[in-house]
């Protein structure tokens, strides 16, 4: 920062100083007063950048499992390249889909009350492919059938964040099971996570859907654990109905946990 910079941190008041750097654009503070939509993409994103800084990685990638006709990876992908422009960590962004919709639904932990099968299909995979032009990747095919993430990712960096929108816990189960499986190469040692199916009216719980599927992966994995993101909060400055889809998978096997190089994260610009 330079003498200026710090100068008018120090003089203006916290919340006056979060708002300028806001209306300059600043991504950091715009996402803090929710100015980015959507606020967990933005979010999710923004950790992911400060986990590269801290971990000394240039480049990651990015992901959404799920993406039927683009909404959420079109605004994902807008949302990392400013991030990109500005932190100077570059950003893949992935989107995974059968292009089919829901597959069949198996039993009660898909949540039958609520999704069938063929439910958001992606309508024009053409259209949408050339409209993302290269700046993101749609990745096609049903994701239970994706033997591992590291091929996927073995041309960008380590996954930073994921965003999971696939509705049922069997496809949320697989999703999840390609990170648990991943090679630490392919995951920084800290990969945020939105999940778009854990809290509604709709009456979602832990024995079902997203929440089963997260359980089941922290019993199957020994060093590979989903945890509800414990930081989410404070840095917004209290509670958000939203905070309790962000979740952080945490590997413990991941040797960069162990190197001397960690950096300090305050700001990434
Ligand atoms: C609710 S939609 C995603 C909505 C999207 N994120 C958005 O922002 O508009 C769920 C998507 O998950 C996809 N899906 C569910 N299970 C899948 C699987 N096993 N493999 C691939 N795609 C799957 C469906 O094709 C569907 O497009």
């Amino acid at each position: 920062m330079s003498t200026a910079g710090s100068l008018a941190r120090k003089l203006i008041p916290t919340y006056a100083y979060a708002h300028l750097r806001a209306i300059r654009g600043d991504f950091q503070y715009q996402e803090r007063l929710g100015k980015l939509k959507p606020v967990w993409t933005a979010y999710g994103l923004l950790m992911a950048v400060r986990a590269a800084a801290k971990f000394g990685r240039k480049s990651i990638s990015v992901a959404e499992f799920g993406v039927a006709n683009g909404r959420g990876l079109r605004r994902m992908t807008t949302l990392a390249e400013k991030l990109s422009a500005q932190s100077g960590v570059s950003i893949s962004v992935f989107g995974f889909d059968s292009a089919e919709g829901l597959p069949a639904i198996a039993d009660y932990r898909d949540h039958p009350e609520l999704f069938s099968e063929g439910d958001y299909p992606m309508q024009d995979f053409e259209s949408l492919q050339t409209e993302l032009n290269g700046r993101a990747k749609l990745v096609i095919g049903d994701i239970r059938e994706i033997e591992s993430l590291d091929e996927v990712l073995s041309d960008s960096g380590p996954l930073g964040f994921a965003s999971i929108d696939l509705d049922i816990y069997s496809s949320a189960k697989s999703a999840l099971q390609l990170l648990a499986r991943a090679d630490v190469g392919s995951l920084l040692p800290t990969v945020s996570l939105h999940f778009d199916d854990v809290w509604s009216e709709w009456g979602y719980s832990k024995f079902a859907g997203e929440l089963l599927a997260i359980d089941e992966i922290n019993v199957e994995h020994e060093s590979r654990k989903i945890d509800s993101d414990r930081y989410v909060d404070y840095w917004h400055g209290g509670h958000e109905p939203w905070h309790a889809a962000m979740y952080m998978l945490h590997s413990f096997d991941h040797p960069d946990r162990f190197k001397a190089f960690r950096s300090g994260t305050r700001a990434i610009i």
